[in-house]
């Protein structure tokens, strides 16, 4: 790090080229040059690898390294501070000696120390042209925007169920609450006096496909304390893949898959595959297939596996037989806050190993890659049906029976490796949808899956209800999951959710089994959707310890809840979300303490303790000693709560300036 402070260089850049910004000049050796392709080479260099058993990807071998620092130090750029690494030695004291005092905020657009247009295209041609100054996917339907385009238009509204619309698009957000819904496609084409703002979205994304892109947009946004935001497919249910006057790093572009056929490691000998941090889930699913294994990942085909699903812990299909898919992670490429790049596993940076894996995106650093274990070929059954409930003749009271028997045996069915995966949504008063969306369980014949249910389906008709299920078999997972889950558009606004995870504990008397059942029915009958999961998160025995809400350990039930509001009617958004935190959530908590926070509540109550559990104290030790000064932050990570949006109210609204408490 140069003698200048970080501000000096800031102001000075500001105050100097403010006068040549039309130019697009630099300032090199005080020659004044146009900043272009030529005067500016992009900042990286292939590296030299030792042949390891891991190998790096093409993305991670182009680095930014110390060299590649020195030489622009001494050939071009004599502002290089904003793109240095950070000193060996960072801390709160020496970032703070930086900026001549702690900075109360992430600096903002429009503020005297936001960096000029000139040093945007510097950073730009750093990065060898993978800036993109956001323009949000809407504005297209906007006639005052710029880029209207009436045909575009049509084709987005058209699509705008479609996930991959918003997973190849470098900033949406496929829940938009957190966004503000300022350039909502459908508001532009139904008001042509409409403005189209940026509301949460960033300001800049780098649309990286490289590490050193990753290094370098770490660097400039923590040396020019820019809010920094992580951002892959745009899943995320809190807000956590936005922010205002950020700059993003857009991860969807990383999609290197290396199948690996014999990796060993402490713990472990056999094959893995190594995913880019863009691989999507049927990505995954689509190659295991190809090369005879089976891998895990979560329902959804296009969540982000390597992305946001492993950083958080990773439920599936194969939960109940493996544990979590963040348990048979193996090694972990990442940039760090301090813009280093480094390996962790099991013999090395080991507390990050441990932390990346559960301990939540957009925290410890910008995760490259990640490999993982792939599990042999194996077997499905199990079964689908729809129930509505008056066409079936259940009354309400029939129906809640019908459900306390099948909840009743969560533990048992869980310990058969079931995959139990169903929705209830009321359709009116006293009456249900109840679709099994399917329960299937891995390695098991349809003969025995029959066998399993069988006494359910007998109490079942006691009550009256005869469900004839749709039942399956298949000999892979791809087919299982290709044929009988849905692939179904994104809910994109006027919903939200939050969840929990009941433990085991909760079957082992009758008057707590029947208190839980009865809260939950009681939630249902207010109006909850009951996205639940019959399923165990129990680590296997020889995988490494790591950051899984220890809350996973015991659940047999894991339970998404929530509803929607009338659009417009502001009494109503407020009555209806204040209802999903302080009474379905606060009423099931005494049954259930824990909530996953990859489809948690964002206004949980004491999220460390719910989304992380026991391992929460140890999580936010290694947060700070790795991000000392939180140049990543996201709303619940690991020790977000002392940092706080301005401007929004009760709800956390990305739209505003991020700030310390
Ligand atoms: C329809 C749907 C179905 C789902 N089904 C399942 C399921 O079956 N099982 C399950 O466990 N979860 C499921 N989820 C939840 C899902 O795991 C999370 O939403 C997850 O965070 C999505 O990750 P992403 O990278 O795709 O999304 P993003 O929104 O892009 O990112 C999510 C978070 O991870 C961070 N992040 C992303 N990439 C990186 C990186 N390379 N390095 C560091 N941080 C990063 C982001 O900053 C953000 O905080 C589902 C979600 C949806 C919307
Ligand atoms: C870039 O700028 C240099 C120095 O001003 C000039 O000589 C060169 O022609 C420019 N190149 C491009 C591609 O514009
Ligand atoms: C340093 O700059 C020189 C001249 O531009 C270039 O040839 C060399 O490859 C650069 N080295 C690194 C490590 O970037
Ligand atoms: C930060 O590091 C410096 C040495 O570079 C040291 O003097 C100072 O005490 C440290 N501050 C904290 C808060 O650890
Ligand atoms: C998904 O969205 C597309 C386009 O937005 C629509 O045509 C289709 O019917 C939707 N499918 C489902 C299952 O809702
Ligand atoms: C719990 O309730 C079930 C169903 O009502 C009953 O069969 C069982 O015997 C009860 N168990 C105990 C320990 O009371
Ligand atoms: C708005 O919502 C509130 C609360 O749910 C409700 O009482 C009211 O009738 C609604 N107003 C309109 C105009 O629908």
């Amino acid at each position: 790090m140069g003698v200048r402070s970080l501000t000096t260089s800031l102001l000075l850049a500001g105050a100097t080229l403010s006068h040549l910004v039309a130019a697009q000049t630099i300032v090199v050796e005080d020659t004044v040059l146009a900043a272009n392709e030529t005067t500016v080479a992009p900042a990286a260099e292939p590296v030299d690898v030792p042949e390891t058993e891991i190998p790096l990807s093409e993305a991670e071998v182009v680095q930014l390294t110390d060299s590649v620092i020195a030489n622009l130090t001494e050939f071009q750029l004599s502002s290089v501070e904003l793109f240095d690494f950070a000193p060996a030695d960072e801390n709160a004291t020496n970032f703070e000696k930086r900026f001549f005092g702690q900075p109360k905020c992430k600096t903002f657009p429009g503020d005297f120390l936001w960096p000029s247009k000139l040093v945007w295209k510097v950073f730009d041609l750093l990065t060898g042209g993978a800036l993109i100054e956001t323009v949000p996917i809407g504005a297209v339907c906007f006639k005052t925007s710029g880029v209207y385009n009436a045909a575009k238009c049509q084709t987005l509204l058209d699509n705008w169920g479609n996930h991959e619309v918003h997973t190849n698009d470098p900033t949406s957000v496929m829940t938009v609450l957190y966004q503000g819904e300022t350039c909502k496609p459908q508001t532009g084409a139904a008001d042509p006096s409409a403005r189209c703002t940026l509301g949460s979205f960033p300001s800049y994304s780098v649309e990286v496909r490289n590490v050193a892109q990753i290094q370098l947009a770490i660097n400039f946004a923590r040396n020019a304390n820019i809010r920094l935001v992580v951002h892959n497919t745009g899943h995320d249910f809190l807000g956590k893949s936005t922010g205002a006057g950020s700059l993003s790093i857009w991860t969807h572009k990383l999609k290197s898959i290396q199948y690996l056929k014999s990796v060993r490691t402490k713990s472990y000998s056999g094959p893995a595959m190594k995913l880019g941090a863009g691989v999507q889930v049927h990505e995954l699913y689509e190659e295991a297939d190809r090369r005879g294994v089976t891998a895990l990942g979560g329902e959804c085909d296009s969540v982000g596996v390597s992305g946001g699903y492993l950083a958080g812990g990773g439920h599936g299909p194969l939960s109940s037989k493996y544990g979590m898919a963040a348990d048979h992670v193996l090694s972990i490429d990442v940039v760090l806050p301090n813009g280093r790049f480094v390996t962790a596993d099991e013999n090395q940076n080991t507390d990050l190993f441990w932390a990346l894996r559960g301990g939540g995106g957009a925290t410890f650093g910008v995760v490259t890659s990640m490999t993982v274990k792939v599990f042999p070929k194996m077997k499905f059954a199990g079964a689908k049906w729809e129930v509505v409930t008056p066409a079936y003749g259940l009354s309400e009271d029939t129906f809640f029976k019908v459900m306390f028997a099948y909840w009743r045996r969560f533990p048992e069915y869980a310990a058969k490796n079931t995959y139990g995966y169903s929705t209830v949504f009321p359709i009116g008063p006293q009456q249900y949808l109840w679709a099994m969306q399917p329960w299937l369980v891995p390695d098991m014949t349809l003969v025995q899956f029959k066998a399993m249910i069988a006494p359910l389906l007998a109490e079942w008709q006691a009550l009256g209800f005869n469900i004839q299920p749709t039942y399956f078999e298949y000999d892979n997972f791809y087919a299982t999951w290709r044929d009988t889950f849905p692939h179904s558009n994104v809910t994109m606004e006027g919903l939200r959710t939050g969840s929990r995870l009941f433990p085991a504990s909760n079957w082992e008397n009758n008057a707590t089994l029947n208190g839980l059942m009865e809260a939950m029915k009681t939630s249902v009958q207010m109006g909850s959707a009951l996205i639940q999961y019959n399923m165990k998160g129990t680590q296997q025995a020889g995988t490494p310890a790591s950051a899984v809400n220890t809350h996973w350990r015991t659940a047999n039930w894991f339970a998404i809840m929530g509803a929607g509001w009338t659009p417009g009617n502001q009494s109503d958004f407020d009555v209806v979300n204040r209802r999903i935190t302080n009474d379905w959530m606060e009423r099931l908590k005494q049954w259930g303490p824990g909530g996953y926070g990859n489809e948690g509540d964002v206004m949980e109550s004491n999220f460390g303790e719910a989304f992380f559990g026991s391992n929460y104290k140890r999580l936010l030790q290694i947060k700070r000693s790795v991000d000392p000064n939180d140049v990543f932050w996201a709303p619940t990570a690991v020790g977000s709560d002392r940092w706080k949006v301005e401007g929004s109210s009760w709800l956390p609204i990305q739209t505003g300036r991020l700030c310390r408490v």
